[in-house]
């Protein structure tokens, strides 16, 4: 259990709420609740103080409880300034005795600080989701880079800083890259980010989305998940990509394709979901329909160039809550949600639980992987293993109830061979 009680978050009167909420979550969450029955039992994480810079979610706490029953000393602080759900931070902290720095809408000083926080904890393994708690100990306090067995990694944006670290030979301490297991990209990046960005959009607006042209930049897993959901809705989906076998990936599953360049005159709605920056820039803005609205669902900010769509703006105002009007020199109008950070966390609850719940088991046996063979890993980045991605897949059916065929003998020895007959 954490011995540690420090905190700084919003209202700890907010903490019945939060553990309603998170009990909530955990109904959804059954892989992640069998491995937390089974560390309670086993106590793979004792002595083990962990720093976790992670969305602070329902999901996320229970991760925290899983890691906490295995015998971690967790420290959590957010992963990005609004995603923060406040009760579930208060309810970390006064019902699960959790050492929790995330407030919704702190200031970037405030967010440095609370990474800070968790860094102080001297962590002997860390979890990202972007890559924050790295860099804070890769910039600036690298005296503790030596007592890290090994960090996690959450997100693509996370790991594509990571192997640019590991390729410069900088790289501190190994890292497992949860994101490439497939029992996570290939249901939380596409469904789980699917569904919460239309999620967030129609929170933020509550506009129709059937019959308006519906603008998504990057075809990548992100990318096919929202532009799938969204024509579910009802949406004339646009991809704009950079790469030729993703445009053409794009093309066969039924989408159009067009550069930003002139997609720009006919969308609606736009969604940045690259990775990338300056996706959305001020020669975009300037031939934009009045009345457009933009979003991001990409880790990081800086997809949509908002100092450019301020400089143009000659009056802004919040037309409602995550929504901000800037109007235009000419008269016409465009939206800004969520002042461009992740959509789906910030005007939603980001993904359902359910894609959380393997997501979630990933990093906590990644953590339980990385303890137990801390001797073997050097300062790399490396997969989850595919026994551990497997096991993940076969639980979360098992919970399911789906059942599945096995090779018999001589099929596997079918596929072994390359001299059975044809
Ligand atoms: N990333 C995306 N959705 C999330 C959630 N619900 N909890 C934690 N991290 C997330």
């Amino acid at each position: 259990m954490a011995t540690t009680k420090r905190f700084d978050v919003r209202d700890l009167a907010l903490a019945a709420e939060g553990v309603r909420r998170i009990e909530w979550a955990e109904r959804e969450m059954p892989v992640l609740r069998a491995i937390r029955e089974r560390f309670e039992r086993e106590q793979p994480l004792t002595g083990y103080r962990i720093s976790a810079c992670l969305h602070v979610t329902t999901e996320t706490a229970n991760l925290v409880r899983a890691l906490q029953a295995g015998g971690a000393d967790v420290v959590l602080c957010a992963s990005n300034p609004l995603s923060t759900q406040d009760d579930v931070a208060a309810a970390l902290v006064a019902e699960y005795d959790a050492a929790v720095f995330a407030i919704k809408g702190e200031d970037n000083d405030t967010y440095y600080r609370h990474i800070e926080a968790a860094v102080d904890h001297k962590p002997h393994l860390t979890m990202d989701d972007g890559a924050d708690v790295i860099g804070v100990l890769h910039a600036h306090r690298r005296e503790q880079l030596g007592e890290i067995i090994a960090g996690t990694e959450e997100t693509t944006t996370g790991v594509i800083r990571l192997r640019a670290l590991e390729r410069d030979g900088a790289l501190g301490f190994p890292i497992i890259a949860v994101n490439e297991a497939k029992t996570k990209h290939l249901f939380d990046n596409r469904y789980g980010t699917g569904q919460s960005t239309i999620d967030g959009i129609v929170r933020a607006t509550n506009l129709l989305l059937a019959g308006r042209r519906f603008v998504i930049a990057g075809y990548g897993w992100v990318g096919k998940g929202v532009a799938l959901r969204a024509r579910g809705m009802g949406a004339h989906v646009i991809v704009t990509e950079v790469d030729p076998v993703s445009a053409l990936e794009a093309v066969m599953d039924g989408f159009q394709v067009l550069p930003m360049s002139r997609a720009v005159e006919i969308g609606d709605i736009f969604c940045t979901a690259t990775g990338d920056k300056s996706v959305i820039t001020r020669e975009h803005f300037e031939r934009m329909k009045d009345g457009a609205v933009v979003a991001n669902t990409g880790h990081f900010n800086v997809e949509i160039d908002i100092p450019a769509l301020r400089s143009l703006a000659v009056e802004t105002r919040h037309a409602r809550a995550l929504v901000e009007e800037f109007v235009l020199g000419d008269g016409r109008r465009i939206y800004l949600l969520a002042d461009g950070r992740l959509v789906n966390l910030s005007a939603a609850e980001g993904h359902p639980a359910a894609v959380m719940d393997m997501s979630f088991a990933n990093q906590a046996l990644a953590v339980e992987y990385a303890i137990a063979h801390a001797g073997e890993l050097d300062r790399r980045v490396y997969a989850v293993p595919d026994e551990i991605d497997r096991e993940i897949a076969r639980l979360k059916l098992e919970t399911m109830g789906v059942e599945i065929d096995r090779l018999t003998e001589a099929q596997a020895r079918y596929l072994a061979s390359w001299d059975e007959g044809t």
